[in-house]
């Protein structure tokens, strides 16, 4: 451990061209539109195309933030992909995107799995190996969200990818390495066996396991930095769907109001988290990376600068592995606001109807060929499919080599 300053340096964003808006699934499943919109608190959700999978969302989020934020690929050492969506049972998702983006050969390249907490394993692990060397760390978060069509889980799908560089005296986000708030429970509550394309959840179950976590990991943080909910001026969710993250800092108010007198929930609740969520409502839940949507949505919001401030970022995977996080905004607000890409991807996206959001997960089940939909994304990497059991990505107009095939 060092007195280094580390943390995020560089954070961007992808997000698949398509959306389904709530209400059209609603329809179609028979539902009340107020159930999702109002009840789970979403309104869109990310529909992935079937010719981009987890490797182009994560090649296309680190590919805008090498050129965004002008980073220098040499300075990357460490390339880490926080995903659940494995393409592959022993090549990670980290090796396909060192290739597409050209990355230097001096680097450690591998991906972190648990379930939602993958990115936060490798943040954690780069932020320590920031500390002592003046090399960068890739860290992308990313996922698509598939639960069975009409199932209870269904509402709360997504897809996008995070991408964010980790550094030593970062320009955007300072992180406290040496606070140890985690939390871990063999459980099934949520899971996807290797023969399965879609998660078996146990619902109810998976949001009492996500709320004793979130206890757990703020009980620790607590004991350890001696602040509490009122010291700090952002608390940050893993937002698997955003009346999760109500649900979560309502459970964090109840216990902090048995010791001090706090302001009403609803105006707490929206100055600290709920201004934050307006990405998460856009996108649905993106796994891994739905604490950093939450975190660029903050980033984001108009007429809020969060320049100096506190925030608290609770992470959760299930299975289940939790930690609570303390970081601390840098001063220069112009270094991040309109830098993420998250207005850009939103401001561009097409909608589908509920037929053609069937049509494309039956592409991707391979229930119809690949090529039955086209869909121009306009993204840069395509996912080609399968030739002599190896994933080819069509990278042409790409700097970096061709990848193999
Ligand atoms: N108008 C307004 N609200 C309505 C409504 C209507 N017409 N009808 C229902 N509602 C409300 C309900 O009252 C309920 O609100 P509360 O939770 O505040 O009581 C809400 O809508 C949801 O209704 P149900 O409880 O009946 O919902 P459900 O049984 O259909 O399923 C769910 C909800 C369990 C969250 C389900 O969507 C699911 O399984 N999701 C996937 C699992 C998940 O996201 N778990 C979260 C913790 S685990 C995790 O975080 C990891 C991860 O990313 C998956």
């Amino acid at each position: 451990m060092t007195d280094r300053e580390v943390g995020i340096d560089a954070l961007s964003v992808y997000i698949p061209h398509f959306y389904l808006d709530l209400k059209d699934m609603a329809q179609a499943n028979g539902v009340d539109p107020d159930k999702y919109y109002v009840g789970l608190g979403g309104k869109h959700m990310a529909i992935l195309p079937p010719d981009e999978d987890p490797v182009t969302m994560a090649a296309e989020a680190a590919k805008a933030l090498v050129e965004s934020w002008n980073i220098d690929k040499k300075s990357i050492g460490m390339v880490i992909v926080g995903t659940e969506s494995s393409v592959d049972g022993a090549k990670p998702i980290a090796s396909f995107v060192h290739g597409l983006l050209g990355l230097p050969t001096e680097c450690r390249v591998f991906d972190a799995q648990h379930a939602c907490y993958g990115a936060t394993a490798g943040l954690t692990m780069a932020l320590n190996w920031c500390a002592t060397r003046d090399k960068k760390a890739l860290i992308i978060a990313t996922d698509v969200a598939r639960y069975d069509v009409r199932s209870a889980g269904e509402p709360t799908q997504g897809a996008g990818a995070v991408a964010m560089v980790i550094s030593s005296n970062p320009s955007l986000l300072k992180i406290r390495q040496d606070i140890d708030a985690a939390y871990s429970n063999h459980v099934f509550d949520f899971f996807r066996p290797l023969y399965r394309s879609t998660a078996v959840v146990d619902g109810k179950f998976s949001l009492e396991c996500y709320l004793t976590a979130l206890e757990c990991t703020y009980e620790r943080f607590k004991k350890q930095t001696g602040l509490n909910l009122s010291d700090l001026d952002f608390l940050l969710f893993h937002v698997p769907f955003p009346k999760m993250a109500y649900k979560a800092f309502a459970r964090l108010y109840e216990i902090e109001s048995k010791e001090r007198s706090l302001p009403p929930l609803s105006d707490i609740f929206e100055d600290m988290t709920g201004c934050a969520l307006w990405a998460n409502r856009e996108v649905g839940n993106i796994y891994s990376g739905s604490l950093y949507l939450a975190l660029a949505g903050l980033l984001e919001t108009p007429n809020i600068n969060p320049a100096t401030k506190k925030v608290g970022m609770f992470s959760y995977g299930s299975g289940c592995c939790a930690e609570f996080l303390l970081g601390e905004f840098k001063g220069d607000q112009t270094r991040w606001k309109g830098k993420t890409g998250l207005i850009g991807h939103l401001s561009k996206r097409v909608k589908i109807s509920y037929e053609e959001y069937i049509k494309i997960r039956e592409a991707y089940e391979g229930k119809i060929p690949l090529n039955t939909l086209s869909l121009g994304n306009g993204s840069y990497y395509k996912y080609c499919g399968i030739i002599e059991h190896k994933r080819i990505y069509d990278n042409s107009s790409s700097d970096a080599p061709p990848m193999s095939t």
